[in-house]
């Protein structure tokens, strides 16, 4: 679909998308198993991260001097080793930054399909999507961005003061050394057992010799990732795509029964991108463009969202109306959104207010139409929690929102042999088929097939707020689909509902993605207004929701960070 045909479109999609309303906020809002994010306060520099080792390690380079992009390259490095899960040099994400300077802009590193990817990879013999191919096979591991992002952003944005291998230096020193076993990583380990014993070169770094998972307290040690930073270091990121570490790469993926090869990893490069902008109730947004949908989501929500009090209105119907914009944003993303080298993104009219108006005059505040009268559902919950977003900010006005992921916690579940590299399933991402869900239960078209080269669509959203030109709030989350609609909340706890950041990050969230036509709702929102949403016929499943964002606000006297309680182990840190 082109531009022109998107208002058409529009009207026909809404019909589809009316849905029954939802829970209130402002009711019933902490879950005491979730518990309640602690705000911590400070004056120079703050690091969120999902774990705390390399929270500390950012929050060290801004001490030094460092800026904020300085202190995310060395968390990005730092979380490879101690988040293995998600923190990753074998998977891709996205960085958007703020400059002191006034100037925003945005690091894509995004995995690259292999050239050997078609639209027909992730088919059976009968032409049907087969998961087993897209999520459980080395087809699904795309070529890795992260190295690559992590040294344009350095190259172009840091301080000077720092080398890439002084940024480098504390990951590679905690990978030789070992880390002790802790939090989520000792929680999530027994899930991911089964996938990491698939193949040798994973279960000799995570698991025991009789198979059993690392458990808490015991020694994580990474001894071939030591090596690879260290080339890395030395080499600065060609020795990540050409050369012995590449070969590895690739031997290890064909191996695997996959297609990436040393020239797919040669030619991949990081593509620095303009920033995607809105503007709400007064403040600018800033945040990720394709091929992540999540900065063009967001912003069409809120956009949609701005042309109502929710700040006063009665909470039930606030929630309604957020997740009435939640369904019509996501049934664009599925339509429209792509890798844009590719295919042609109507980003501007997608986030622009007149669309916005569009939408808002279809949502009728009195009666819904369930989805999936009008579209084929799809019955599963979307997944998450194994992406890991991080926030920094520092005394000089640089803020840096980042979110990068391996896709699935330990992606494919394979290690490459002799590079510690834990190798992502990325191109899960892709529609493998028009209206095949994801893993996530998020279904695509033309957009989003899958094609030699092509980066698959994201929903990663990491975000920052600005008012008056400087940070205010700097934002993202794992998850999966729900990453938009974690951010959404937070930004409208923030500054529609006037929360506190720690309340803001705690609060329970509600999720609903369009299709399939469900909400989520966290344990928290109180029995009556999930009964109220049941009683206006809307399919409510209450459960946790696997986020974690990790966020800083910038107040008139210092930084405040908040981890999200959700993820045991995440920190912020300030000095
Ligand atoms: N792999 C999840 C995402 O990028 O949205």
């Amino acid at each position: 679909m082109d531009k022109r045909s998107l208002p058409r479109f529009a009207s026909l999609t809404l019909i589809a998308l009316l849905s029954p309303p939802l829970l209130a906020r402002g009711e019933g809002r902490l879950d005491p198993e979730i518990g309640q994010a602690q705000a911590v306060g400070t004056e120079h520099g703050m690091v969120v991260a999902q774990e705390a080792l390399a929270a500390r390690i950012g929050a060290d380079i801004l001490q030094k001097g460092g800026n904020a992009i300085d202190a995310a390259v060395a968390v990005g490095f730092a979380m490879a080793v101690t988040y293995p899960r998600a923190g990753n040099i074998g998977g891709g994400g996205f960085m958007v930054i703020h400059r002191a300077s006034g100037e925003d802009t945005t690091i894509d590193y995004r995995e690259a399909a292999p050239q050997a990817i078609t639209e027909k990879s992730f088919l059976d013999g009968q032409g049907n999507a087969d998961p087993q191919k897209s999520r459980d096979s080395a087809l699904a591991i795309g070529v890795p961005g992260t190295v690559a992002g992590l040294a344009l952003a350095e190259e172009k944005y840091g301080s000077g003061r720092f080398t890439l291998a002084d940024l480098i230096a504390p990951a590679i020193a905690l990978a030789r050394d070992g880390i002790a076993v802790a939090d989520d990583t000792a929680d999530a380990l027994p899930r991911d057992r089964a996938r990491l014993a698939r193949w040798p070169s994973s279960a000799q770094i995570f698991l025991k010799a009789d198979g059993t998972p690392l458990a808490a307290g015991d020694r994580l040690v990474q001894g071939d990732l030591a090596d690879t930073l260290t080339a890395i270091a030395k080499g600065g990121p060609r020795a990540f795509y050409e050369g012995p570490i590449a070969d590895r790469l690739a031997a290890a993926v064909k191996s695997a029964g996959g297609v990436m090869t040393v020239d797919d990893l040669k030619s991949y490069r990081a593509i620095e991108r303009a920033a995607v902008h809105g503007t709400y109730r007064g403040y600018d947004v800033v945040s990720m463009p394709p091929p992540s949908s999540g900065g063009v989501v967001l912003i069409e929500m809120l956009n949609i969202l701005e042309g109502y009090d929710l700040a006063h209105d009665d909470a039930a119907q606030a929630l309604f109306l957020m997740i009435e914009a939640m369904k019509r944003a996501y049934a664009d993303r599925a339509f429209f959104l792509g890798d844009p080298d590719r295919v042609e993104v109507p980003i501007a009219r997608l986030t622009s207010k007149d669309y916005a108006g569009e939408w808002r005059a279809t949502i009728d505040p009195a009666h819904a139409t369930p989805a999936s009268e009008l579209r084929p559902g799809h019955p599963t919950a979307p997944e998450g929690g194994n992406t890991t977003h991080f926030s920094v900010v520092d005394r000089f006005g640089n803020a840096v929102s980042n979110t990068y992921t391996l896709n699935f916690s330990y992606g494919v579940g394979l290690v490459a042999a002799g590079t510690g590299i834990v190798l992502n399933n990325e191109l899960d991402d892709f529609a493998a088929k028009p209206e095949a869900p994801n893993a996530y239960g998020l279904i695509g078209y033309e957009a989003n097939a899958p094609g030699p080269g092509k980066r698959p669509l994201s929903s990663m959203t990491p975000t920052i707020v600005l008012k008056d030109g400087a940070p205010f709030l700097i934002t993202g989350s794992p998850g999966g689909s729900l990453i938009i609609n974690v951010v959404l909340q937070v930004v409208i706890d923030v500054i529609d509902r006037g929360l506190d950041l720690a309340a803001a990050v705690s609060a329970p969230r509600v999720h609903n993605q369009w299709m399939p036509d469900l909400v989520i709702a966290e344990p928290g929102l109180s029995a009556g207004l999930v009964a109220a949403l049941q009683a206006r016929g809307d399919k409510v499943m209450v459960r946790r929701l696997p986020t974690s964002a990790n966020s800083i606000l910038v107040g008139p006297t210092g930084f405040i960070g908040a981890a999200d309680p959700r993820t045991r182990g995440a920190l912020a840190v300030g000095f």
